[in-house]
């Protein structure tokens, strides 16, 4: 990937993509630790002497302005977490960015509107691309988790743009090949949440390459009731509680002997229906012996990053990764437009 210790940032303006995409909960956002991701690569920016906007996604309004995905919500949250002054500008393009830009002081940093209220980022319409690019002169992409998708924001700019990997990307991407391709045995992946359709390739891929595979919560469910073949190395429950909303104690002890034993772990998704108190004693149970087990551990997911905030354990593992699917899609050999468009 092109980099931007690479790249002559001084005087440029420059379109930083991150993900800001976080619920929010009594005004302030709840997935704090997106934000702070982005804090290495502004800093480093700024110091550069440039002129930074921050442009992100914030769920998905389907192409149409809504207040309720207003990434006016988050700017407090981004100049607090960040530390920087943060003008909020209500539009991706045209005009008022560059207006703002233009104006902007050095030791302050503008936050775009939601790019998803343009119907051509998720379509990835060229046209579209370009008009993002057009008030700036480098873009620079710090955001592994949007990097499994193909749109006008991720991979379309790039085009229009000398185009360069953010430091917090390039740290993600270091730190999934150590689990991927060079990693310590034994070696433990812990894998569960819902959609068996999009875990089961990476549940493929640790299968070949790990020593266990645990599977929990409701993939294991849709994976025993779907009567899907795996080999010895994936380990499914064999106890339950109530109608299979949380994996049973004798499975709890299983996976903890496991556990145990392991020099490498990634873990992604809980283990059964956690957020109702009286199913989450199976996540809890594998999550603080996870933590205890001394191993590399990886962790990601947006549930499997709740829990960790919840028992304030986000340092007690080696690395929390913002992606979700992306995580998934690396992990198991999927197709990374974000990173393919960085690549020279
Ligand atoms: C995420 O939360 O995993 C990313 O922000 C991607 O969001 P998306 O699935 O709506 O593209």
């Amino acid at each position: 990937m092109r980099k931007i210790q690479d790249a002559d940032v001084k005087n440029k303006k420059v379109l930083l993509r991150v993900d800001f995409n976080s619920g929010i909960e009594g005004g302030d956002a709840k997935e704090a630790f997106k934000i702070a991701a982005a804090k290495e690569t502004v800093s480093y920016l700024l110091e550069k002497g440039a002129k930074v906007a921050l442009i992100s996604h914030l769920g998905r309004p389907e192409g149409k302005t809504d207040p309720e995905f207003s990434l006016g919500q988050i700017a407090d949250d981004a100049e607090r977490i960040i530390g920087i002054k943060t003008k909020f500008v209500d539009d991706c393009i045209g005009e008022k960015v560059k207006i703002e830009i233009g104006g902007l002081s050095p030791r302050e940093m503008l936050l775009l509107e939601n790019v998803r209220f343009y119907p051509g980022d998720e379509t990835n319409d060229e046209v579209f691309a370009k008009k993002l690019s057009e008030n700036f002169d480098i873009f620079v992409n710090d955001a592994f988790s949007v990097c499994h998708r193909n749109q006008a924001s991720v991979t379309g700019v790039a085009k229009f743009l000398p185009s360069f990997a953010g430091l917090w990307l390039q740290k993600e991407v270091e730190e999934m090949e150590k689990v991927k391709n060079n990693f310590v045995c034994p070696a433990v992946a812990i894998v569960g949440g819902a959609k068996i359709e999009t875990k089961l390739p990476v549940i493929k891929f640790f299968e070949e390459k790990y020593d266990f595979v645990l599977v929990g919560g409701k993939i294991a469910n849709e994976a025993i009731d779907q009567k899907v073949n795996f080999g010895g190395k994936v380990v499914l429950p064999f106890d339950f509680v109530d109608d299979r909303l949380d994996v049973g104690p004798k499975t709890v002890e299983k996976f903890k002997e496991i556990i145990k034993s392991a020099k490498t772990i990634v873990w992604n998704g809980p283990m059964g229906k956690f957020e109702e108190e009286k199913y989450s004693s199976g996540t809890k149970n594998i999550f603080e012996s996870i933590i205890s087990s001394g191993a590399h551990i990886m962790v990601g997911g947006g549930e499997t990053l709740e829990i960790l905030e919840k028992n304030n354990a986000m340092d007690r593992v080696s690395f929390v990764s913002t992606g979700g699917g992306a995580m998934l899609e690396y992990l198991s050999g999927g197709k990374m437009p974000g990173i393919e468009a960085l690549e020279s």
